[in-house]
């Protein structure tokens, strides 16, 4: 690719999002890293970690749980609490001193949690007592999976309460707005599936009743902070974590009725390798889409062109790459490739293989703002522990199955 090609990329132009007016068409994608404390509150790291990557036109935090109920890692960041709220302001102000703009996932765990990964210990909740098989990951190593607890009407109705308080939080903490996730997995998902709802009240059975939490969220989370700043994110099909949909369109198409019509920032919809999300839901969708292709196949700059160019998507959120490309669209202008993480990067503590990915494109002069510059004590007071470490070898994606953090 030349430089020619990479000047007339369609991720490169300016898009206005609701009240933000983005550089470009790349977002910067959720993705779990587990870098927070026990109590959930944001470390230092984390505000470094942003601020890199804050040339994104947007970007997506990482899935932050609404309330303990919803967690679903010990060192996974919360919105709940007032010290969660501060540490996450520090990680907000970094992001736009650096220039950038930063929405936060909100993240309910649901069947994915586990006692072992909870604050409190408590049992998961989710719309059905249908447990996981697979072995789920803690701190202390694998775990059988736990059965949920099936939510009462009245705590379907709390789960949408919390989200809509989180997402207060997240304004008070900086953000300039916030995602739903109802995608991989996670609580929303869930209501939508097939073997997830076995539901025999006014949440489960048909499409309608199927639809109606992640509809009911929407409006909830809408009412709180503006439509104008909430996302949705939704992955029909995805198989991620043990879901089946056999059918997804009549359940999807049913809540994006509903749904768009509140007037939200956007929709973040993923490819499914089965389902073609994209192509049957655009039609069902008049406000902004963000395209993702999927965890079955890494973005690369040619998937995510052809998410725009060819696929309806008006912005594309790319993950992977950024793990290890801070200046992501700077090599998008540049003509330079991006770079892939190394070794099994989902389960990481620490600043390595976190805040040591180099840029490759200098900061050009005029979009040097204030820090970010590490903290000290992280990567050893301004050494950059990239460059010591020389080449990375190529990534390769990691075996077997895993449970959550998407
Ligand atoms: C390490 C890791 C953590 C992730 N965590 C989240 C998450 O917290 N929330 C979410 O919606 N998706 C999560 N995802 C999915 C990504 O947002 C994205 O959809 C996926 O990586 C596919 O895009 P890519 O091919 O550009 O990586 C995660 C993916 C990875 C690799």
């Amino acid at each position: 690719m030349n430089a020619a090609d990479t000047a007339s990329s369609p991720l490169l132009a300016p898009y206005a999002l609701a009240a933000l007016d983005l550089p470009s068409r790349v977002v910067m994608a959720p993705m779990t890293r587990f870098r927070a404390d026990r109590r959930g509150v944001p470390t230092p790291m984390m505000a470094v970690y942003y601020a890199q990557r804050a040339s994104a036109g947007l970007i997506v935090s990482e899935g932050v749980w609404p309330s303990v109920q919803g967690q679903q890692y010990l060192t996974e960041p919360g919105l709940a609490t007032d010290e969660q709220v501060a540490a996450w302001r520090t990680v907000t102000d970094a992001v736009h001193a650096a220039g950038g703009r930063v929405f936060a996932q909100i993240m309910h765990a649901g069947r994915n949690g586990h006692p072992a990964n909870r604050i409190d210990g408590g049992t998961p909740l989710a719309p059905s007592a249908v447990p996981l098989t697979a072995p789920m990951h803690t701190l202390e190593g694998k775990r059988a999976p736990v059965a949920p607890r099936a939510m009462s009407t009245a705590e379907v109705g709390q789960a949408a309460a919390d989200h809509a308080a989180a997402a207060r939080n997240a304004l008070r903490a900086g953000f300039d707005g916030v995602e739903i996730h109802g995608a991989n997995s996670y609580l929303p998902h869930q209501f939508l599936a097939d073997n997830t709802n076995l539901r025999g009240d006014a949440y489960g059975g048909t499409a309608v009743n199927r639809a109606r939490f992640v509809i009911e969220l929407a409006e909830a989370v809408a009412d709180a902070v503006g439509a104008e700043r909430v996302g949705l994110r939704l992955a029909p099909g995805n198989p991620e974590n043990e879901m089946v949909e056999a059918d997804p369109a009549p359940v999807y198409r049913t809540a994006l009725a509903a749904i768009d019509r509140l007037g939200l920032a956007y929709l973040h919809l993923t490819d499914g390798a089965d389902y073609p999300a994209l192509a049957d839901l655009r039609p069902h969708w008049s406000g902004a889409l963000v395209g993702n292709t999927g965890e079955h196949e890494v973005t690369t700059l040619e998937s995510a062109e052809r998410l725009i160019s060819e696929r309806g998507a008006d912005l594309v959120s790319i993950g992977r790459p950024y793990i290890a490309t801070p200046d992501l669209t700077e090599r998008i202008a540049a003509g330079v490739p991006w770079s892939l993480p190394e070794g099994d990067f989902h389960y990481g503590a620490g600043e390595r293989d976190y805040i040591d990915y180099p840029r490759a494109v200098p900061e050009p002069a005029a979009a040097v703002r204030p820090p970010p510059r590490a903290p000290d004590g992280l990567l050893g007071k301004g050494v950059n522990r990239t460059a010591r470490r020389g080449r990375r070898t190529p990534w390769r994606c990691p075996p077997g199955p895993r449970t959550g953090g998407r």
